[in-house]
């Protein structure tokens, strides 16, 4: 088993992680549960295929857990499921020495976190994350939330879980498009600091979309730690941890401008990661040998969703963006494969001229 620590100034704790894992929760986290209410909460999809192993292991050490459902997808990313949740959970009795875990996607993920930081002012989490956005990214580094009408993610919390389980084998039952746009996140971690990593992607493109098993974990490991060594230094993103958007600035706008419905996040995560590497040419910080393997490495993952919005609405939509602080727009820019740099100066006619760009490669 691989363990990856993650030492956030709030808590420390351990991303576990092998294929299998989940049929050995219960071993793993012997710790945590014994005479606590333990609660997982989870969607439908996730449910049918993989409750049953999780509640198995659990029982296989004593652990009777109970589980909670929430509906599927973004759109119940909302108070009104927290709501819920706290409301099953205050009927069954859970008082503040209860644990919940999440198994499922980093909506999941993110309301349970967002709850257990809430229920009766705080209760532990346990990240159980089944998509591959969720395994890199979501699961680690305690941040929680949830959507309003006006936009993603605007309420929300920090609250580190005390151990995050990653099961690479569960993603077997991803459908295709959901698993290839959680591999841009991590191809992302390669380009914020890992060369090797990305290298990987570069060298393995089969096997990764294969789902071959022994890449799959290395991947998702070499991920993880780059995310937890970003989290460990920055918990609360004041400054490095910015990094982690690359891709974001523009990728955020074109989620927005197609009204999230085109779309995944990964997806807008991966055209974004091109127009940052086109700003990032023509600005000079990098070289064109470099730039051309990450806009091709990205591209030879499959095709992208076209984009069918306007260039000039999308640099517009920038300034709205949370992550404009005083109206700057901050953008996290490659300087060669594993090393990036957050830089506010970019002229709006090289922005503009980075988004026609990817509009072009995404129609040709
Ligand atoms: N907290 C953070 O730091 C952080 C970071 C990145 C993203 N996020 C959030 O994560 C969310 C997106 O997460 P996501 O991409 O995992 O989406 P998701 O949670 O909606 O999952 C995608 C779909 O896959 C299904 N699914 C999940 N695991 C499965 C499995 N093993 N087999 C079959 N189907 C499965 C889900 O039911 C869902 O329909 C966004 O809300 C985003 O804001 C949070
Ligand atoms: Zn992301």
């Amino acid at each position: 088993m691989i363990r990856i620590p993650v030492a956030a100034p709030s808590r420390s704790y351990e991303v576990l992680l092998e294929i299998g894992l989940l049929a050995r929760a219960g071993e793993c986290l012997g710790s945590f549960l014994p005479h606590r209410r333990v609660f997982v909460v989870t969607v439908p999809p996730v449910r049918r295929r993989w409750g049953k192993a999780l509640l198995q292991s659990l029982a296989a050490t004593g652990v009777k857990a109970e589980i909670l459902e929430m509906p599927d997808g973004e759109l119940f990313k909302r108070l009104a499921t927290l709501e819920k949740l706290a409301e099953k959970l205050v009927k069954t009795g859970a008082d503040r020495s209860a644990i919940l875990i999440a198994l499922g996607g980093g909506v999941v993920g993110d309301v349970t976190g967002f709850l257990a930081s809430v229920y009766m002012r705080g209760v532990d989490v346990i990240q159980i994350p089944t998509t591959v956005l969720a395994q890199v990214d979501a699961a680690v580094g305690g941040k929680t939330g949830v959507n309003l009408q006006s936009g993603k993610n605007l309420l929300g919390t920090f609250h580190q879980p005390r151990a995050v389980l990653v099961d690479p084998g569960v993603l077997a039952t991803l459908p295709s498009r959901e698993y290839r746009a959680g591999l841009y996140e991590a191809m992302k971690c390669g380009i914020i600091g890992d060369p090797g990593l990305f290298r990987i992607f570069e060298e393995r493109r089969r096997e990764i979309l294969d789902r071959e098993p022994a890449v799959l974990e290395k991947v998702i490991a070499d991920s993880v730690r780059l995310k937890a060594s970003v989290v460990s230094a920055d918990e609360r993103e004041n400054g490095l941890r910015q990094v982690l958007n690359l891709g974001h600035t523009i990728g955020h706008a074109l989620e927005a401008e197609t009204r999230y419905k085109q779309l995944l996040h990964g997806e807008a995560v991966a055209w974004g990661m091109i127009a940052a590497t086109h700003i990032a040419l023509s600005t000079g910080k990098l070289d064109s040998v470099m730039a051309g393997r990450i806009t091709s490495t990205i591209l030879g993952f499959g095709q992208l969703p076209r984009l069918k919005c306007n260039s000039a609405s999308v640099v517009k939509r920038l300034h709205s963006d949370k992550k404009t602080r005083h109206g700057v727009v901050h953008f996290i820019l490659p300087r060669e494969i594993g090393k990036v740099e957050i830089v506010n100066d970019v002229p709006e006619g090289i922005v503009r001229s980075a988004v026609d760009e990817i509009r072009k490669l995404a129609s040709g």
